[in-house]
């Protein structure tokens, strides 16, 4: 099993997080982490602050001479913003001079301060931000590396509705070789047409201050046959992809394959047909309706995944209206920096979120102490598919 812990506040001082239950003997370097949260970063309409911080990358144990060790992996994420916010950061006893009041609609604010009894926004704030995903996204990253590894899967992501503007529905989906040309669009999508439109409603939200949503849908192709089980609700694979997406902060809704297209067609028509492939010797489904899931569990075909994100709830020309909560009366929701939108880096921490699912899913069925032993495990289980 793999299981990761990450703690630390966005202002803070660095964000850690321990990875545990890699196999020994994995190749791992700090440029595979610090590639992923370079990605994180990406996107048209992202705020001030993705200029101004660096993710400083410190690998504090589990790690010796580029492997693995089988001990659990930790991962410091220092805040090179952290000198501006010594004090009020402090972990020391204090006091801050400028308590938020005045809660964000659409934020952990009101109710987390309500359920924990702060009367500062800012205790609740810090770890509600998604400056957390950066210690997710440093986890994922191993999860890819070990997806990579042992049986070569891999996951990546695109943008396909921003706001209002969408890529064609029928358009080609990106493949692996194809990571390098998402990344590079400022919205990271693979529809040239749509890329354009998502821009111009990016610019337009921000010129009235507003902000923007979306959808991405993440892709894994090599996925093995039988990760997750039909045997018990919590082990099903479409189960733990949404629990683990709907996580995200921001996001409001995932489907897995067509998954809502498909509740208005007929059964006749909803169901990926199967089919034998002499040559590969392997049976293959010949559309990705059901986004390579059957009964909880992968079916070895293309995973898909949507994912919907809300317009993000902090303004740069504050218009929600909340109280403040000293003197009760009307107003409008502090200011905080903020991105118009973080749509393409939301499909970054997606990918994140199914790679730790799946790869979780790999050490539970292939098992192991060191990668080789994992992939032995695999390499059998999967000619004997072929049998
Ligand atoms: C990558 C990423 C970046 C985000 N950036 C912002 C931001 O700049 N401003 C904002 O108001 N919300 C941002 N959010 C969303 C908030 O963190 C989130 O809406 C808030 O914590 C409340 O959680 P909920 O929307 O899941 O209920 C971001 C989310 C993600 C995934």
């Amino acid at each position: 099993m793999l299981r990761y812990l990450t703690a630390g506040e966005s202002h803070g001082k660095a964000l850690v997080v321990i990875v545990e239950g890699l196999p020994a003997g994995l190749t791992v370097l700090e440029s595979d982490i610090g590639v992923e949260l370079a990605r994180r970063r990406l996107g048209y309409g992202r705020g001030p602050r993705m200029r101004f911080e660096a993710d400083e990358i410190t690998l504090v144990g589990g790690i010796r001479h580029g492997k693995t060790l089988g001990s659990p992996v930790a991962i410091e994420i220092a805040n090179t913003e952290w000198p501006k916010w010594v004090d009020e950061m402090s972990p020391h006893p204090g006091h801050t001079e400028k308590p938020l009041t005045q809660p964000r609609p659409g934020h952990a604010d009101l109710t987390g301060m309500q359920k924990y009894g702060f009367v500062d926004a800012r205790d609740v704030l810090e770890r509600a931000s998604a400056r957390e995903t950066a210690a997710r996204v440093a986890a994922g990253a191993l999860a890819k590396v070990l997806l990579r590894h042992s049986a070569g899967c891999e996951v990546l992501s695109h943008v396909i509705q921003m706001g209002s503007a969408r890529a064609k529905a029928a358009g080609p989906r990106p493949e692996v070789g194809d990571l390098a040309r998402v990344d590079a669009s400022e919205v990271r999508c693979f529809d040239g047409e749509a890329e354009m439109a998502m821009i111009e409603e990016i610019k337009a939200a921000a010129k009235d201050g507003d902000s923007l949503g979306g959808i991405v849908e993440v892709l894994a192709y090599g996925v093995p046959v039988g990760l997750g089980s039909h045997v018990h609700w919590d082990r099903k694979i479409d189960a733990l992809l949404a629990q683990a997406l709907m996580s995200i902060q921001a996001v409001k809704g995932v489907e897995i394959g067509d998954g809502f297209e498909v509740a208005g067609l007929r059964g006749s028509a909803a169901h990926d047909p199967i089919t034998w492939d002499q040559g590969a010797g392997e049976y293959r489904r010949e559309s990705t309706l059901a986004g390579g899931t059957e009964g909880g569990m992968t079916t070895g075909e293309l995973l898909v995944a949507r994912v919907a994100m809300k317009p993000l709830a902090t303004l740069n020309r504050p218009s929600l209206a909340t109280v403040d909560m000293v003197t009760k009366e009307a107003t409008v929701s502090f200011k905080e920096r903020t991105d118009v939108t973080a749509v393409p880096a939301m499909g970054v921490v997606a990918e994140t979120m199914v790679a730790l699912v799946l790869a979780n899913e790999v050490t539970r069925k292939f098992g192991g102490d060191s990668l080789d032993e994992l992939r032995r495990n695999y390499t059998a289980y999967a000619a004997s598919l072929r049998a």
